[in-house]
């Protein structure tokens, strides 16, 4: 994508550092950023913050999101509960390209314990550029929801 985009970020105690190296980078590559915390070091709950971001993503009211906890794990579980959202969990740049062209996915989840700050950049410089493929890819995603009924 080369227009100017609106970034939603997340993060729990284990993320806030990365996250905050990452909505500077963003700001400079000249888009927008709604960071719905956590701004400190304090001990918080991840899913707090998935909830917030997904909010804004499935409204339309950021294009993308970013959430980073210490592995990744959780964030991506907690957004994946949005039906409107395809969060990707991602370490390394191949995965971010890919969940964008294949996943048309408008969350990642990073592990700020798992991947290095420059692995990171590298990841969301990606995700932020690297169109959806469409085309057999739109009819699998048609078919995420509603997921089938578990009963036998
Ligand atoms: C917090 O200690 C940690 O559990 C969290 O950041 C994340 O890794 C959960 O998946």
């Amino acid at each position: 994508m080369t227009r100017s985009l609106i970034i939603a970020l997340g993060a729990d105690h284990g993320g806030v550092s990365l996250k905050n190296r990452l909505a500077k980078a963003i700001l400079e590559a000249g888009h927008d950023v709604r960071d719905f915390g956590t701004h400190d070091n304090a001990s918080v709950d991840y899913p707090d913050y998935a909830h917030a971001v997904c909010g804004v993503v499935a409204g339309a009211e950021a294009d993308l999101g970013i959430l980073v906890c210490g592995t990744g794990i959780g964030m991506s579980i907690a957004a994946n509960r949005h039906p409107k959202i395809r969060c990707a969990l991602v370490h390394d740049v191949t995965t971010a390209r890919l969940t964008r062209q294949h996943n048309d996915a408008n969350i990642i989840a990073l592990g700020a314990r798992i991947v290095g700050e420059e692995v990171a950049l590298d990841i969301v410089r990606a995700f932020l550029t690297t169109e959806f493929e469409g085309g057999r890819h739109e009819r699998r995603l048609a078919k995420l929801n509603p997921a089938p009924s578990e009963t036998v």
